[in-house]
């Protein structure tokens, strides 16, 4: 059998082979270039005059010119079950969960509501640019389910699992340590490794589980080696005060995590705003990846994300939404919150870090960079379209600028889904804005 005719796609392409922050030429740029994609791989990118001639003919282009093609967005950390509470007023944290987020969480006990917003959900993120997320379902095994099937049936990347609580929390959302245990063993087994599906063992946060239930979670992040592990901490400091009474013999809050076995390679922890140093070391020294949620964080007052720090002691960094905490499922929209969070730290995000954090960054955070992240032969195509001129002010600020780097910082400052043209996953267009909306 003949191997399947490539198609490609044509326009300005831009990807990282290496962490900016670290290698002055880590960033790839083709003014006119051409990413050609076999079997829903890439096979190859380069300048569009070298690679042309080499197509066959039969071989399909899809004309970008004008527009920007990145790898796809990576969200390392979103609820799914929040989307619907998205921008609700006026609580910090604690008070948040109990007067939006429990009342919301508890109507996916119906499947045919999660299945609903998990189609919604996946949507939402292709519309954005987002081709892999790692996300929090609720304390329902079927909400799990329904999210799986939503992200399979659109052939995306995902994470998720089913949140354990077992104390600290109503009634209708709380599950017990053996119950949790049995049924995040029967999830992984029925979706782990499925297309290109992936499980997370999910502790909420260490306050809503009993140390019982903290024990077993680290038991199955142990037992099924490649699976995920995803919670929150230190994220508001009334949250570390109460998991520091919950926890009286843990050196930290972080330290709850570790005793139990949460901290390792494909552990993902958002917030992390109320670390000292030592908590960051035994990050960067397990590889468990933080994932900052800038949005998240000034929306619920939370406090301002360390990125130098995280970066200095060699911790893995992702960037989340933290919907519906987060006001966005934009990661630009989230980008340009990040720069203002690190700016009101005194600290300084160029445009190349920054898409760096939303593609391999986010991939390499989740140890996925040798599948998803950028443009290296082999790769899963997965890549977003983006339209400098999406917006009137877009295109009269983009034409303004001289470099790229101004260029791309235009994009995550004044950008969001409109300038989103097309999403495409395994090479094929998952998401396309209409022809109408385009200028
Ligand atoms: N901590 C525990 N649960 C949550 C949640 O749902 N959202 C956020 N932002 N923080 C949490
Ligand atoms: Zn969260």
């Amino acid at each position: 059998m003949n191997p399947p005719s490539p198609h490609a796609v044509r326009g300005e392409i831009l990807h990282f082979v290496a962490d900016p922050a670290h290698d002055a030429r880590a960033l790839e740029h083709f003014a006119d270039g051409l990413l050609i994609v076999r079997d829903g791989r890439v096979a190859e990118c380069g300048p569009a005059d070298a690679l042309l001639p080499r197509l066959p003919a039969d071989a399909a282009v899809t004309d970008y010119r004008g527009k920007l093609i990145l790898p796809g967005f990576v969200d390392t950390h979103v609820h799914y079950p929040q989307t619907d509470i998205i921008a609700s007023h006026g609580e910090q944290l604690l008070e948040w969960l109990e007067t939006y987020t429990f009342p919301a969480e508890r109507r996916f006990a119906d499947p045919t509501h999660a299945a609903e917003v998990a189609g919604f959900f996946c949507d939402e993120l292709l519309k954005n640019g987002t081709t892999t997320a790692v996300a929090f379902a609720t304390v329902h095994a079927s909400s799990v389910d329904a999210l799986f099937a939503a992200a399979l049936e659109r052939r995306m990347r995902l994470i998720t699992g089913k949140v354990l609580m077992d104390r600290n929390c109503p009634d209708f959302l709380r599950d017990s340590a053996e119950s949790g245990y049995a049924d995040s063993k029967a999830l992984i087994e029925r979706w782990h490794g499925r297309d290109r599906l992936l499980y997370a063992v999910t502790p909420r946060f260490a306050p809503t589980s009993t140390p019982d239930q903290m024990a077993l979670a680290g038991r199955l992040f142990a037992e099924h080696p490649g699976v995920f592990l995803q919670s929150h901490v230190a994220e508001n400091r009334a949250e570390v005060a109460w998991a520091a009474a919950l926890y009286p013999e843990a050196a930290s809050y972080l330290g709850i995590y570790d005793h139990f076995g949460q901290l390792g390679m494909r552990a993902v922890f958002a917030h992390c705003i109320w670390l000292d140093d030592a908590d960051r070391r035994r990050m960067a020294e397990t590889g468990a990846a933080m994932s900052f949620c800038p949005t998240s964080n000034l929306f619920l007052g939370s406090g301002l994300f360390d990125l130098q720090r995280a970066r200095a002691l060699g911790v893995r960094v992702g960037l989340g939404t933290d919907v519906g905490a987060g006001t966005s499922f934009s990661m630009l929209q989230t980008l340009n919150e990040a720069y203002k969070v690190l700016q009101l730290g005194g600290q300084s995000l160029s445009a190349a870090s920054a898409f760096h954090l939303a593609t391999l960054g986010g991939a390499h955070s989740l140890y996925l960079d040798d599948r998803i992240g950028n443009f290296a032969p082999g790769k899963e195509a997965d890549f977003v379209v983006l339209d400098p001129r999406a917006t009137p002010l877009l295109a009269r600020r983009s034409g303004a600028c001289a470099t790229l780097e101004e260029r791309l910082f235009v994009l995550m400052m004044l950008g969001d889904d409109r300038a989103v043209a097309a999403t495409h996953v395994l090479g094929e267009a998952a998401w396309q804005r209409s022809a109408s909306a385009w200028n």
